[in-house]
Formats: C-alpha cells, structure tokens, sequence
C-alpha cells in the first residue's frame, strides 16, 4: 500500500469512527461547512468546473487542535447540497512531508490545477525560520474534478529571490492576457511582509517579477491574492504582526486587502488596507470567479494562535472550526463589500417580521434582516448572549461570558447604519452592515435551540426567517 493509500485509509477509519459523535453535536453547524471530524483551517482551491463547485480546506482530522495539514474536499452544484469527498490530497512525498499547505486552483479546459505548498521541517534545532523548513510550490492536475494526478515539484526555496526566510507559502493562480500569474506571501530576512509575484508561459516553469509590499506592515503576509473588482485590482493578504488597536486590528492576526493603484504587473503601489472583518474569527479569505462571473470569497471561521483555539467548546467533541458562507464580492468606489450569494436565501423558511421592542422566539438558524434604519443609534441582541451596538459612529459586537468562551468585544468604524443582517447558525454568527460595507463574524456557543432576537431603534422593516441547513453527504468508500 503506497503511503497514499495508507492515509488516505487512516482518514476514512477515523472519520467512520468519530463521525457520528461530531454529527450528534448539537453545535454543529446546519449551513456553514465544517471538518467532518478534527481540524479545520483555509478554504483552499476554490473553484467552480463544468458547473461543479470545489470547496477544498486545509484539514487536520486526527488532531482538533491541528496537526499534519491535508487537503479536504467538499463539492456542490448549487451551494446548497454538498458531497464530501474525503481528502485527495495528503502528505505522500518528501516536499511535502509536514504539511500540504495552502493553495488555489485555476481551471482550464475542464481541468483544475491545483497550485499548493508542500511545507517541510526538517529534524534538528532549528528556528524554522531562517533554516530548517522547506516551502515547495507543487502543481496537481485534477482531471473531471475527480481524478487527481502525479504532484510536480515546481519550485524549492533556491527558486525564491535573495533576502527571504524559509517562509514563503500560498501560491494563488490565475492568467491574464495569456500570461499564467502567481503570487505567494513571505517573510523576508529583515521580518517585514511581503508578496511575491511570478509569471509564467506553461503554468509549470515560474519566473520571479517583483514584490508587493508596504513597509513595516507586519512580519509575514499569509495568503495572498490579487483579483479585479469593478474598474480597480486588489491584493488580499492575511498580515501577521500588526499592533493592535482599539477599532482596528483586534485579532492575533488579520486579513484584508489593498486597492492596486497603477498596473500590477508594473508600476504600482498599494492604498487603504481595509480589513475584511471586524469579528472575532476570520482569517485567510481566498476569492475565485465562478462560471457565472461572480466573484466569491470563503473565510476561514477561526483564528490561529488564539487563546480561543483551547477554549473553544467543541474541541471536546471533536471538531474546531469552519468556513464562512460563500459572499459575493462587489466593488464601490474603491471599497469591496461582501454579502451571502443569493442562493444563502433559498434555506429561508417561514417569514416573521418584528417590531422595535419586540421579543421574538426563533430557532438556532436564523436570517435576521433590519433596513431602513436610521436614527442617532440602534442595537440587536440575541437574549442568549450576543448583541451589536451601534452608536457615536463605532459598532460594537459583545459576547456574554457563557456564549462567548472566551470572547468579549469587538469594535469598527462605521459612520451610518442604514441596513444589517444578521446570519445566524447553531453556534456561528455573521453580521454584515450596510449590505456588506463592513462584516463580523464570530463564534458563539449559547445552550439549547431556541434564541430570542430583539432590536431597538428605527427600522423600516424587520424580517426573519428559519433557515433550512445544507444537505451534506458523506458517503463512505469501501476498503
Ligand atoms: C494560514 C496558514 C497558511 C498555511 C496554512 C497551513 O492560516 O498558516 O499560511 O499555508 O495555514 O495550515
């Protein structure tokens, strides 16, 4: 048995094993996609092919406070029902030994490249910054989304320019004008994150053009991508080691992204670093256009090196973490606003409305949509734990100690408040404001299934619904 099969079968008997203890967790989550067991980290490879969308996630099934790094791979044809499909991609060569990290895909003629980093450490004392670690860029062909192909070793760190760390990951494709693009985030030697562009004629032989950076703005950039939103381009990066402050930067880590002023590919530099979400746990969002042109981002529902990872409530069931909903990206002079794809409204059920004052019972799942608003303040709560404020201009996400295991506050600018949505599943909650001028997304783990929403302020109209949860299929392959 090649070392492939062996764990590809290590993770279908852990799964059979474990599973049903996860699925029997009232705190699972009815349409949010989370690890069918252990660990969950980046939405990786996403792509939409022959109408098929690809959901793939860094996944660690064995150990719930993560440990060797696979990919997972869930797929859908309407972002409603989703098959999983176990995880194509394991640690099964010697570039890849300690982890198949993060990556993307591009699809051509119904074929996905599947573009990641093969991560090594290698044995002995070493810092794993400067030395010791191995960050290989690695190509995988997916044939009909399903057949997965020989991986290529197409680039080591020898590849990389002068000045780096050994940390350089995350490669992003895409190709314009004929030319194959690639962008990775990196360390350099003098701790200041950057991102590193690549071009290349084939897809496979990569050249190095130039970096993108922004000063002392943090020690690495994770993550990165650069897509085209309206007129303008943008670079998302996940920086790591920006001081925080009171309404900005609130996390260990961030995300968010730069408008690309001038042609990325030559003279340009980067404006406005707007974070991509204010709440407790989001981190390294990858994007992709799918067949319809639109251009969707999925987040990762978590945050690494955060005391949450052991307070974490389910950790002792067995699973940890997930991924947002799928929210379309639109671009408004300049700024990229994020809303659930509209196919998140097809799981509403019944509609109630409610007034301002108003208790309102409500199951777990629930879509809570405010317009209208205006007025010098205005707040909404979930009685069993959570609430959101806005007033002087700041909106502030509260959690109280029970529901929150471990989170408090979290705050934004936000000049006016004329619409909020509140996306609510069994034990995650997304609040967007201003149709996704601004979002934040966190944890929450009240008892029970019922919640009792209520708000105060002026509204014109006040919906909610039930939701429905995604239909996920787990079927078993035999050995
Ligand atoms: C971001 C990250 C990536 C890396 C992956 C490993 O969360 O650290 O940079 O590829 O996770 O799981």
């Amino acid at each position: 048995m090649s070392q492939k099969e062996f764990l590809q079968k290590k993770i279908r008997d852990y799964e059979k094993e474990h599973m049903k203890s996860v699925a029997e967790d009232p705190w699972r989550l009815r349409f949010h996609l989370m690890p069918p067991v252990g660990w969950l980290n980046d939405p990786n490879g996403l792509c939409q092919c022959g109408g098929v969308y690809h959901i793939f996630f860094q996944y660690s099934p064995f150990h719930v406070k993560g440990g060797d790094k696979f990919w997972g791979h869930y797929v859908s044809k309407d972002l409603k029902n989703y098959t999983y499909l176990g995880a194509p991609l394991v640690t099964d060569q010697k570039f890849d030994a300690d982890g198949v990290y993060s990556g993307s895909a591009w699809v051509e003629d119904e074929k996905i490249l599947l573009y990641y980093t093969g991560n090594v450490k290698e044995k002995g004392d070493f810092d794993y910054i400067h030395k010791g670690r191995g960050a290989n860029t690695v190509l995988l062909e997916c044939e009909g989304g399903k057949y997965f192909g020989e991986k290529q070793l197409l680039m080591t760190n020898e590849d990389y320019p002068e000045g780096l760390t050994q940390h350089v990951r995350d490669p992003k494709v895409w190709k314009e004008d004929g030319i194959y693009y690639m962008v990775q985030g990196a360390r350099k030697n003098n701790d200041q994150g950057i991102v590193l562009l690549f071009a290349s004629e084939d897809g496979k032989a990569w050249e190095f053009k130039k970096e993108f950076q922004s000063g002392a703005f943090g020690y690495m950039w994770e993550c990165p991508d650069l897509f085209q939103a309206g007129k303008n381009y943008f670079l998302s990066v996940s920086p790591q080691g920006l001081k925080r402050e009171e309404k900005r930067y609130q996390n260990v880590y961030q995300s968010g992204y730069f408008r690309i002023r001038g042609d990325y590919r030559g003279e340009c530099r980067l404006e406005d670093f707007e974070e991509w979400d204010y709440g407790f746990d989001f981190y390294a969002p990858q994007t992709f256009l799918d067949e319809n042109g639109r251009r969707i981002l999925y987040g990762w529902v978590g945050m690494p090196d955060a005391e949450e990872e052991y307070t974490n409530p389910t950790v002792e069931r067995g699973w940890q973490h997930a991924l947002t909903l799928p929210r379309e990206i639109t671009e408004k002079e300049g700024r990229l606003y994020q809303y659930p794809v509209g196919e998140i409204q097809k799981l509403r059920k019944e509609q109630q409305t409610l007034t301002a004052g108003e208790e309102k019972e409500t199951h777990s799942c629930f879509d809570l949509e405010l317009t209208g608003i205006c007025g010098e303040a205005f707040s909404v709560e979930i009685l069993e734990g959570l609430s959101v404020e806005w007033k002087d201009k700041t909106v502030s996400l509260s959690l109280s100690k029970e529901a929150g295991a471990g989170r408090k506050i979290r705050m934004a600018e936000l000049d006016r408040l004329n619409e909020l949505r509140v996306v609510a599943d069994t034990s995650l909650v997304e609040i967007y404001f201003n149709h996704g001028e601004k979002v934040m997304t966190t944890r929450f783990y009240p008892e029970g299934e019922k919640r009792t929403v209520r708000f105060s302020g002026e509204a014109s109209e006040a919906k909610l619904w039930d939701m429905d949860g995604f239909v996920v299929e787990y079927p078993q392959k035999e050995d």
